[in-house]
């Protein structure tokens, strides 16, 4: 079974980021001059995806006309020479099919996931979160294009995790399982919860935004009830899957910014825009000043 389809929930309301987020999706704030979103997109195309659905909401219009054309901004590229700029404008909305549906109501991850049932097909599909950019080391394979090699060798749904200070782990879902044989990175997964208090964490490795799932899962989202903040949680419903169903998480070693956060959203900024050539120079000289007054 190959996973060409990709469901991008992008429906929350970015409270932490208001006022910037009163008239714009958190989804699209730029990392020097790219939306967030795009990074995720990309993510998805290099990693073989073929076609993203993403759940939108109320007043999220600025990602459909994102990745659509934009013939005034071509029209006025094209007359001052810009041709580059062109291709830049186009690329990543020529290179995957886009899909839009709206979430009514901000009933939680797991219901903005249910909404992808028909279209997903009761193929698998990959999840990958909006708002959060995965960073691997230097050389290796992009965040979920490594998920989805576990789940070819599994079979089974599998979910990527990462180590987090014990004081951490009431931010994410966090997983208990046991290593499989042969790769200590891969656990075969017997619980997972929601934002546990940290005397009730089973572990501290967290849910880190990617996710490989079988159609099972739209099946265990609609016997999940309500839990942490009153919502649908997805992490919830793989709990359920895991009673049913092998369900794996992979330990990896990829960075994660969570752009929901105000100081990863500026650490996530900042170091890419000290790697890129045209920024990282001029920047660096201007902190290294800076930190030593
Ligand atoms: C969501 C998931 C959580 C996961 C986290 C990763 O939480 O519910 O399990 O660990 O994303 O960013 P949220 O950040 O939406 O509260």
């Amino acid at each position: 079974m190959k996973v060409r389809k990709a469901v991008i929930p992008a429906a929350g309301m970015g409270t932490r980021f208001l006022p910037a987020t009163k008239s714009m999706p958190k989804e699209m704030l730029p990392i020097v001059d790219k939306p967030v979103l795009q990074f995720v997109i990309e993510e998805a195309v290099e990693s073989g995806i073929e076609d993203v659905l993403v759940v939108t909401g109320r007043g999220k219009q600025a990602i459909e006309n994102h990745f659509d054309y934009n013939p005034d901004l071509e029209s006025f590229l094209e007359g001052a020479g810009k041709h580059d700029l062109i291709d830049q404008v186009r690329d990543i909305g020529d290179r995957v099919q886009i899909h839009y549906i709206r979430q009514k109501e901000q009933l939680g991850l797991g219901d903005a996931i249910r909404l992808a049932r028909y279209h997903m097909g009761g193929e698998p599909f990959a999840v990958l979160l909006g708002d959060t950019i995965i960073d691997p080391p230097a050389g290796q394979k992009p965040g979920l294009q490594q998920l989805l090699e576990a789940f070819e060798s599994t079979q089974s749904s599998v979910v990527a995790v990462h180590r987090v200070p014990m004081e951490w782990v009431s931010r994410y879902g966090v997983v208990d399982g046991a290593p499989e044989d042969g790769n200590p990175n891969l656990l075969r997964l017997r619980k997972l919860v929601e934002k546990p208090a940290v005397e009730a964490a089973p572990s501290n490795l967290a849910i880190a935004g990617r996710y490989v799932f079988t159609a099972e899962i739209f099946d265990c989202i609609d016997r999940t009830s309500r839990g942490v903040g009153g919502e649908i949680q997805l992490t919830d419903a793989m709990n359920l899957l895991a009673q049913d169903a092998p369900v794996y998480a992979l330990a990896w070693q990829a960075r994660r910014f969570d752009i929901g956060n105000r100081v990863e959203y500026a650490k996530c900024f900042l170091e890419y825009a000290l790697r890129r050539e045209d920024t990282g120079p001029k920047l660096r000289e201007f902190l290294s000043q800076m930190l030593a007054q």
